[in-house]
């Protein structure tokens, strides 16, 4: 822990302000407010953000710190995202990424042989299979919304095959998981749409497409405990995970939902945000893309910057567990601290010219853009850096170029830093 900034005051009044409101969706609606971070990295210590009541973090050390100390920095206190939610609601929910270690830990375990940088090899083949699909339907099109034609439907393609979901169904695994992303938006859903019935508290993001998304889960894994098969519903239906009394227990519906739920979003938004941004970054910095189609050893750090420089995830918030020192500044015990991964991207102490984009630009020390390691880290990281290698190589062996056609159309959220509209055409 690092020591205290010696003038840090702790009277609540008198803390260092954030600049602007980091809490607004608004403020991401032109992408990464690039000057209030770096403000906020020049300012010694943390500052604090008066809409949500948190400690914004902005360095990419005090990032990793608290992404390795979940001790100290929890995900099941509180909530992961800004916003506060009751006791019933967090447990309603509550799918690994807002559980602490043990717990977390065993329910990881379940799939996280399929997410290994080695296994994740034997996907390889069929994404191709789905990129080459895509870019064809996107070339024979002349372009098109690059979103919808490319982005889109390649990650949800992966994890719904990974999951068991059938090739009927991957559309309206898209549906359920925009809508969850507008419960972060200034314009939420109807709370009655898809049937719902639950009380919108209850809810992840406060979406109905929540039980959308949890519905779908129970039908499946009805439908897999009658017809088991390859796939990751058969093994959590199947799976027994050890309870705190040490007992073997098979997961509670919810409990299976939840996870199902957490997977389909998280496969599929995050890496869908980093390839939409890649088209915006092949129609930025073509020169970039020509050194990667000259030396395919570029591909790995290419991806990796791609991904750096979207930030698909902005922040996830953590919750004091007692009174602690973070970057120099006192925390409370229960107060929030949110990690702004699309701030500690852009560190100046650890990439040199930030705002450059640089497919050679060093992979070491790694970008948090997939977490800052720890208990959480970014179970699909390897999974999702081969979707975009193997997007960025296939474009680049057809030897195309983009053009825009409108101004993109970013996700009103200030969770993610998604794009709704990307409209291209090839030239
Ligand atoms: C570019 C794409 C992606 C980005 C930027 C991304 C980002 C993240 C981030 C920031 C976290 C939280 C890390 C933390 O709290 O320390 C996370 C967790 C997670 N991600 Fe990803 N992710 C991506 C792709 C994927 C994919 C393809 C999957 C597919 C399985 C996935 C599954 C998960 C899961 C299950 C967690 C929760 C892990 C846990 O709590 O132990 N992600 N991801």
């Amino acid at each position: 822990m690092t020591e205290p900034l010696v003038d840090r005051p702790s009277d609540p009044a008198a803390r260092p302000r954030t600049p602007v409101d980091l809490a607004d969706p608004a403020r991401y609606q032109h992408g990464i407010p690039h000057e209030a971070f770096a403000e906020l990295r020049a300012t010694p210590g943390l500052a604090w953000n008066d809409n949500g009541s948190f400690w914004a973090v902005t360095r990419h050390a005090a990032v990793v710190e608290v992404s390795r100390d979940p001790e100290t920095w929890s995900s099941a206190v509180g909530h992961i995202q800004i916003y506060d939610i009751d006791a019933d609601a967090l447990d309603a929910r509550a799918s690994m990424i807002d559980m602490d270690p043990p717990i977390h830990t065993r329910l990881r375990r379940l799939v996280s042989s399929a997410f290994t940088p080695r296994h994740v090899q034997d996907y390889r083949a069929a994404i191709r299979r789905r990129v080459v699909d895509r870019l064809d339907a996107l070339e024979a099109a002349g372009g098109g919304d690059w979103v919808d034609l490319v982005a889109k439907p390649i990650p949800i393609g992966v994890i719904c095959d990974l999951m068991g979901v059938p090739a009927d169904d991957h559309d309206l695994m898209i549906e359920l998981s925009d809508h969850l992303v507008a419960g972060t938006s200034s314009e939420p859903l109807d709370p009655g749409a898809y049937g719902n019935t639950t009380e919108l508290r209850l809810l992840p993001f406060n979406s109905p497409a929540a039980h959308g998304l949890n519905q779908y889960a129970l039908d499946l894994g009805e439908r897999r405990r009658r017809e088991p098969a390859d796939d990751l519903v058969t093994k959590l239906i199947q799976a027994e995970v050890e309870n705190e009394a040490g007992v073997r227990e098979r997961l509670t519906d919810d409990e299976f939902a939840n996870f199902f739920r957490l997977m389909i979003f998280a496969g599929n938004e995050t890496t869908r945000s980093a390839m939409g941004h890649l088209a915006r970054h092949l129609i930025e910095f073509p020169d970039q893309f020509e050194r990667v189609r000259a030396d395919r050893s570029l591909l790995a750090s290419a991806a990796e910057e791609v991904v750096r420089y979207s930030s698909p995830i902005l922040y996830f918030r953590r919750t004091a567990t007692r009174d602690a020192v973070l970057d120099g500044t006192p925390v409370a015990a229960g107060e929030k601290v949110v990690m702004w991964y699309a701030a500690a991207n852009f560190d100046e102490a650890v990439f040199d010219d930030p705002l450059r984009f640089d497919v050679a630009r060093p992979t070491l020390p790694p970008n948090v853009a997939f977490g800052g390691g720890g208990a959480h880290f970014c179970l699909g990281a390897s999974l999702a850096r081969l979707e975009l290698v193997e997007l960025i190589d296939e474009w680049l062996d057809r030897g195309l170029r983009l053009e825009p056609t409108a101004e993109p159309v970013v996700v009103d959220s200030n969770f993610v830093n998604g794009l709704e509209h990307v409209e291209v055409q090839i030239s």
